[in-house]
């Protein structure tokens, strides 16, 4: 009856059945999983935002397939900002940056065609790509003071099939920027493999070690596309707002942004209220940034304070994003560890094999969480292992 691409293994795993049953006996834990700005006691600007999508336009249906051109306008004027000048034909909009990735999938693949993906990285990755008959292909981010890809390791994972190379830039979750260089190789690679550059950088806009760093929507080198949204740059998951920018030889962007268009045509996704609201929306990004930016560099000053006092845990270095490393004793799996903390303290932390780390001894930590919140569930897990609870 079904397909075989939707033939998941849909029984909740060990870890989510702990949280079920914990939540079953009415019990309330730290939650350092959080991964809902709207849902972590930030402030919005709640009227400026509700008033945005009340344009009386709103009324008329205007179809556009790349999306609404002053909505592209200010995505144009987001990417000026950064210090890149992109014009609007090379800007699409789509209802989220998931959905841009399966526009990419279609436009760039045939079934079973291959794209290389990092690994450790974001699990929402293979679903879209089951979806899309698209093969993921991890290639390897290594860690040595810093996290950094490994190019052998990455070319050697390049097949006759293999039509892009994802990035995500900073990466979720090593918080690894791609650097300069790296950009380069990759794009020296593709262009003269004629594959594509995804570069997704919906966590640009949160470096947490230095000065901002380079967007590449201006990338030249080889056909790329860069994918952003409200989502995480404005803390608006809901307002389902995203889109891709093209860049790269001229002729091959210009084919890209035409095929493009017909696959966005054909499906019209994009809601006019929330287009006509997109300059507005996009404005509110700076209050929300601002808030979150001195919450992430509160909760990792923290992190580092309490680990200070211990020998046991440490955490990788973090260059952006919303999330945390932990190193741990690997004396059981991940899972396990997240389960008994979760069982014996009350924090929700996500083991890291939910990200395709390649060994046990790594917890994920969300440092959304209001900062009492965090200070708590932070004592809770160092609590964990100098209580001596690994076997
Ligand atoms: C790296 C990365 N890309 C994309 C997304 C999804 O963004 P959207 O809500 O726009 O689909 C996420 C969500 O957590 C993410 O971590």
């Amino acid at each position: 009856m079904f397909s075989k691409r939707t033939e998941w293994k849909l029984q909740p795993n060990r870890y989510s059945e702990a949280c079920e049953r914990f939540r079953a006996e009415g019990k309330i834990a730290i939650d350092l999983t959080a991964s809902n700005p709207t849902r972590v006691g930030l402030d919005y600007a709640s009227e400026i935002i509700l008033q945005s999508l009340a344009a009386l336009e709103s009324l008329q249906y205007r179809p556009e397939a790349k999306g609404l051109l002053s909505a592209r306008r200010a995505v144009a004027a987001y990417y000026h900002s950064l210090g890149a000048e992109v014009c609007t034909e090379q800007i699409l909009l789509t209802t989220s940056t998931s959905e841009a990735y399966a526009f990419l999938f279609r436009l760039l693949c045939d079934a079973g065609d291959e794209i290389l993906v990092p690994a450790p990285s974001y699990p929402l990755f293979q679903f879209l790509a089951d979806l899309q008959d698209v093969k993921l292909v991890p290639y390897p981010l290594l860690y040595d003071h810093g996290w950094q890809i490994d190019l052998r390791g990455l070319e050697h994972q390049l097949t006759a099939r293999s039509r892009a190379v994802l990035i995500v830039h900073p990466n979720n979750p090593t918080g690894s920027f791609v650097t300069p260089k790296e950009m380069r190789v990759l794009s020296w690679l593709c262009a003269r493999r004629q594959m594509a550059v995804i570069a997704d950088e919906v966590f640009l806009d949160f470096p947490l070690d230095g000065p901002p760093r380079r967007t590449s929507a201006k990338n030249a080198g080889a056909l790329t596309f860069t994918l952003s949204g409200l989502s995480k740059i404005a803390g608006l998951p809901q307002m389902k707002a995203s889109w891709l920018v093209t860049s790269g030889p001229e002729a091959l962007a210009t084919e890209a942004m035409a095929r493009l268009d017909v696959i966005a045509d054909t499906f019209l996704s994009m809601n006019a209220p929330v287009q006509l609201a997109l300059p507005i929306l996009l404005n509110q990004r700076r209050a929300f940034q601002h808030q979150l930016q001195v919450r992430l560099r509160a909760n990792l000053k923290e992190l580092d304070r309490q680990l200070a006092k211990q020998t046991l845990i440490e955490r990788l270095d973090v260059e952006g994003g919303w999330y945390v490393i932990l190193r741990v004793p690997a004396t059981r799996s991940d899972e396990d560890l997240a389960i008994e903390l979760l069982e014996k303290k009350s924090v929700l932390v996500h083991p890291g094999h939910f990200f395709d780390f390649p060994t046990d001894g790594y917890l994920v930590l969300s440092m959304l969480p209001q900062r009492e919140e965090f200070r708590k569930g932070v004592e809770k897990v160092l609590s964990y292992f100098q209580a001596g609870a690994t076997p």
